[in-house]
């Protein structure tokens, strides 16, 4: 049997791909290589946001083409939005590639590895737009293995903020049909999945093409509504919301739909409104705070995530501080903090005032420290309280012995003396200890 190995990088709706892609190739005879040595298929699903995340891939493949001469069956791939940005200028880096696959054409993947292996050694490169290609990722590796699942709902951005590459490699916006994701979400309930992320490059656009909206609620709120009707589903997430489309009556779900969890990732970028404005994000400062003041409003404990990039063109020291100033003033349970990184053909890689590396490195190091201080807090207030946790199972790198991992309603990770017959299982933890982002509980059940 030949087996195939994914590497994945970048984001969640990445893994969703590499996932459904390895559910495909399973279901064409392929088995799961566990690593890179014994694979003869290896694809590599790049991230394109950041030149870094590039450069690793590349240099990843340049090891692999090593690994290639020693073992000359071995068929090498890259998929995801390097591939879809740079098609046939990889094969042109690195000549022993054997398959470029655009973010349109992953469930293509079988198609074209049964070519190859049918024509030997004419590498392949399939990077054309497909219509219909959101509704191709529905199959999940074995279903019900994990406890959580990403049920992909759509595909593509319409906005053009102007640092920002993802438009250009995963194309327009295009929505699967409510109809569409219950199926999956079902078939996902029946095989014992609890929680569903739903995933999108811009989720508050979701359906707004196809769908009318109803009693004043977006399609992204009939399809939230619509999942949380879903029986077994005991929980329900989703990533990302633009500040822009986060109406009220999205605001209205959190508290009302009982399965939306009190967690919200709400990417500013910036805490300053001229940069917003230089980066052609739609909304203000004062906009996005209100949006959170509401929340809390409704739901006081929710935990609130946010994206930042800091050294964007034309950002000054106060335009910076006035990020940091937000940071502490939103009180962020978590800030995915991005250095600022020009890519080409974006409006902002022509910009004035580009930023030395040296100031972006140093603004990023001080908005980090000020992040991790902001949201240690954040975690220290859970301590003493009970919580429930998703039980997912042992982290990857064994933390403590015995230890399993869940994960709250807020998305915070807890570890827990715990066994195997807690997998899976909704659990109440009592929080005995916070260090920076992470909890240490007991089941709430040892200290009646
Ligand atoms: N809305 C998409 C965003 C994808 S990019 C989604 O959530 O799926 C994820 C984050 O990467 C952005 O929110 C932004 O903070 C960061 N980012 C995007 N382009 C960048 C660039 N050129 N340099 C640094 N960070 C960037
Ligand atoms: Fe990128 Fe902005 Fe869309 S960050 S994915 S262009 S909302």
């Amino acid at each position: 049997m030949k087996k195939v190995f994914i590497k994945t990088y970048g984001c969640q709706m990445n893994e969703r791909d590499s996932e459904a892609v390895a559910a495909m190739l399973r279901e064409r005879g392929y088995g799961l290589a566990q690593s890179e040595g014994d694979a003869d298929v290896i694809l590599l699903n790049t991230c394109s946001v950041r030149d870094q995340a590039e450069q690793k891939a590349l240099g990843k493949m340049g090891f692999l083409a090593q690994l290639k001469r020693e073992k000359p069956g071995l068929k090498l791939g890259f998929m995801g939005c390097m591939a879809q940005r740079l098609g046939q200028e990889l094969l042109d880096k690195l000549p022993d590639v054997d398959l470029i696959v655009g973010t349109q054409k992953a469930h293509r993947i079988a198609d074209h590895l049964e070519h190859l292996a049918g024509n030997g050694h004419e590498p392949v490169v399939d990077v054309a737009a497909e219509p219909g290609s959101e509704a191709t990722i529905r199959d999940h590796v074995a279903p019900g293995a994990q406890p959580t699942a990403f049920v992909s709902v759509m595909q593509g951005c319409d906005m053009r903020c102007a640092f920002c590459i993802v438009p250009a490699t995963r194309g327009p916006e295009r929505s699967r049909s409510i109809e569409d994701v219950l199926a999956e979400v079902r078939a996902l309930a029946a095989s014992g999945v609890k929680e569903v992320t739903l995933l999108g490059q811009i989720v508050t656009s979701y359906g707004r093409d196809d769908i009318a909206i109803r009693d004043g609620k977006s399609p992204f709120v009939q399809l939230l509504e619509a999942v949380n009707a879903v029986p077994g589903i005991e929980r329900i997430r989703f990533t990302s919301p633009h500040p822009q489309g986060f109406r009220d009556d999205l605001i209205g779900c959190y508290g009302r739909l009982e399965k939306l969890c009190e967690q919200v990732h709400l990417p500013v970028q910036s805490g300053s409104n001229r940069v917003l404005k230089a980066m052609k994000r739609p909304y203000s400062v004062e906009k996005y705070k209100r949006i959170v003041e509401k929340l809390r409003a409704r739901v006081p404990e929710i935990a609130v995530t946010t994206d930042i990039i800091v050294g964007f063109p034309g950002e000054t020291e106060e335009d910076f501080q006035q990020t940091v100033a937000l940071v502490r003033e939103v009180a962020c349970d978590g800030v995915f903090l991005f250095k600022y990184s020009n890519r080409t053909g974006t409006p902002a890689a022509a910009m004035d005032g580009q930023i030395p590396q040296a100031g972006i490195e140093r603004r990023h190091a001080e908005l980090l420290a000020v992040m991790d201080g902001v949201a240690a807090e954040r975690s220290a207030r859970l301590v003493g309280r009970t919580m429930q946790i998703l039980v997912e199972g042992e982290p990857d790198t064994k933390v403590v012995e015995g230890r399993l991992f869940g994960r709250t309603r807020c998305n915070r990770i807890v570890f827990f003396p715990g066994n195997d017959r807690h997998r899976g299982q909704l659990l109440d933890v009592r929080v005995t200890r916070a260090k920076d982002y992470t909890l240490y509980g007991d089941p709430a059940i040892l200290n009646l």
